[in-house]
């Protein structure tokens, strides 16, 4: 097999189009040829979410264009191009579609090889875009819709050892953030004017700290902030206190449930060398890091953070994927569709609705 591969990488899961050309290079990480990222912010700013139909229209619009310039920025045609990733899962259908179909198309008419990427795996591979990782290493991933502890055993061997129960960590953050009207996208917003708050003053909640191994649950936390923005009035200085001690309880529950996994991967892997990857785009807050190294040194493991701009939605995420799949021969034919659901353990139990038992 050639030895630097370059593939054209296509996102379209959520609400941002993008597109990134990618080569592996011969330390092993990428370099990265382009990186296109449209955001559509505001086209959802006023909904306070995202708005599905809204956001296909949207990649409709500028999903040409964006592949284009990520072509043009790389400096490369498509005939040096390896293969096509595109995203293919999880996701909403209507979006998915759009990125899905035109790598078919692509793919097609100039004979190169489609992959199928799941959106997870782009999250969970992305460190190694910058960082020469090896396997096997315990993922966080902390996203818009997913909250998962994972062994990553290798490209396409997942482990699920802990998943949320309720809300993924991202919408926690998104909600917090609306019930405090603290603008959108509630995230680093959360994370910006929690800074100017006393993160003691709320007591508020931490949902099955003491029970359920490293298995997740936000939504008692997310009721309590709901019932404490009810009393505050508008109060800025309330509201910062609350964002606070939001962000504050969030820290201790993933300090507590990180230290439960670890002990999980080490047991279950008996690696010499602990590593845990935080991906996702909660990944970008600083807090949550600090607090995660800090619980590193305490227990002698390595953390790796992505850099800022491949924890949110990225195309580069995808390519890199997609190579490391093409070099396991892990291709997909034209006919694959899109999903909605796609879990990259696929043995995980399903720890979401009644009937659940902790
Ligand atoms: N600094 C931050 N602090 C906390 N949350 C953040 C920060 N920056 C971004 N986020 C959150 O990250 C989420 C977006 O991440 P991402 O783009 O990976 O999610 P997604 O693609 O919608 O979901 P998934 O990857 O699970 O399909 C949003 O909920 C956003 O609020
Ligand atoms: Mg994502």
């Amino acid at each position: 097999m050639k030895e630097k591969i370059t593939f054209l990488g296509i996102e379209t899961s959520c609400d941002e189009t993008a597109a990134a050309v990618i080569r592996e290079n011969e330390k092993g990480t990428a370099d990265i040829l382009s990186n296109v990222v449209s955001s559509q912010v505001n086209e959802h700013k006023e909904f306070g979410g995202v708005v599905p139909e809204l956001a296909a229209r949207a990649h409709i619009e500028n999903i040409d264009f964006i592949i284009k310039k990520s072509l043009k920025d790389s400096k490369i045609t498509l005939e040096k191009i390896d293969g096509i990733a595109a995203t293919a899962g999880p996701g909403l259908i209507v979006c998915l579609t759009v990125g899905l179909n035109i790598g078919k198309s692509i793919a097609a008419f100039s004979n190169k090889p489609l992959i199928g990427v799941n959106h997870l795996e782009g999250h969970a591979l992305s460190p190694g875009l910058e960082n020469k990782i090896e396997f096997p290493y315990l993922l966080l991933l902390i996203s818009g819709g997913h909250t998962q502890y994972l062994i990553v055993r290798d490209v396409n061997n997942y482990e699920q050892l802990g998943t949320t129960i309720d809300d993924a960590l991202g919408e926690a953050f998104d909600k917090t953030a609306k019930m405090l009207d603290l603008g959108y996208p509630g995230g680093p917003n959360v994370e910006k004017f929690s800074k100017l708050g006393n993160k003691n003053y709320y007591k508020l909640p931490e949902p099955i700290i003491n029970k359920a191994g490293c298995n997740l649950s936000f939504a008692g936390l997310k009721t309590a902030v709901l019932r404490e923005s009810k009393k505050i009035n508008g109060n800025k200085k309330l509201r910062y206190n609350l964002a606070a001690s939001f962000q504050n309880t969030i820290n201790k529950i993933l300090y507590k449930k990180t230290k439960i996994a670890i002990k999980a991967f080490k047991e279950k892997t008996q690696a010499k060398k602990v590593q845990l990857i935080v991906a996702g785009g909660v990944a970008a807050n600083n807090s949550i890091r600090e607090n995660l190294s800090n619980l590193a040194e305490e227990m002698n493991f390595k953390t790796i953070y992505p850099d800022l701009k491949f924890c949110g939605d990225n195309a580069a995420m995808i390519a890199w994927a997609g190579i490391k799949r093409f070099k396991k021969n892990l291709t997909n034919n034209i006919d694959i569709s899109a999903r909605s659901r796609w879990p990259l353990d696929k043995n995980a139990p399903y720890m979401k609705g009644p009937g659940l038992k902790l």
